[in-house]
């Protein structure tokens, strides 16, 4: 992974290979809402493998059990399509630092997801989770500014020396990456909508219409 990353906010197979294909995308973030949303009533290991075949990097699968030898098998079973790329989601509290714990031992990765402050991404980088997951849009609809979360969380994993990348998600605009991304985010996860946004540019296309329009309208060459 290299130092800054962008992973894609979707389950979307169609969707995920399109935008694999631009170069600039290093793995992919699910949840199960994402998943209902985009693909009702879909298998889940068919929708998972189908996104490990068309994409690369870590592949982040959410636990959907609440009690901690549930969740422990249904993080095995998830582990078991791809040891080296799937990342099991692990909802935050003190069952999921359990699990957790567990699953750091076995050396699995893990995505501690569901964060809305410091103080909760401090916990989940101690007991030493691969990813921490910060919600964007989520701490702002509760009417606070996400930019302070991110950068506090920042400056605490790098001043201890704790291994975990902070992952922000729950983009739902443009703003939001930009914000992320200056106040210390590893790695944004956004929607594909939001991606495709980062692209364009109303100046972009007038300047390379405008030079395109030149080309095709260039004099001919005179005659010798
Ligand atoms: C991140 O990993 C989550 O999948 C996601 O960004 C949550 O976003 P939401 O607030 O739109 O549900």
């Amino acid at each position: 992974m290299p130092a800054m990353a962008l992973f894609i906010d979707s389950s979307d197979p169609k969707e995920i290979k399109d935008l694999f294909a631009w170069g600039v995308l290093s793995g992919v973030t699910t949840n199960p809402l994402i998943i209902t949303r985009e693909a009702p009533g879909a298998d889940l290991a068919e929708v998972i493998r189908e996104i490990l075949s068309v994409s690369s990097g870590d592949v982040s699968v959410e636990l959907t059990t609440e009690n901690e030898s549930q969740m422990i098998e249904e993080a095995l079973g998830y582990h078991a399509w791809d040891p080296k790329r799937i990342t099991i989601k692990v909802p935050f509290s003190e069952t999921g630092l359990r699990v957790l714990h567990q699953l750091v031992k076995r050396g699995i990765k893990t995505n501690v997801t569901c964060l809305m402050a410091m103080n909760q991404a401090y916990l989940a980088a101690l007991a030493g989770a691969t990813y921490v997951s910060l919600f964007s849009g989520r701490v702002q609809d509760m009417g606070y500014d996400v930019r302070p979360v991110i950068e506090s969380t920042r400056k605490i994993l790098d001043r201890e020396g704790l291994a975990s990348k902070i992952i922000v998600g729950s983009m739902r605009h443009l703003m939001d990456v930009n914000e992320a991304l200056e106040a210390g985010a590893h790695v944004p996860t956004v929607t594909p909508p939001i991606l495709r946004k980062m692209v364009w540019n109303p100046r972009t296309i007038e300047t390379i219409n405008e030079f395109n329009a030149a080309w095709r309208n260039r004099p001919a060459a005179p005659k010798r």
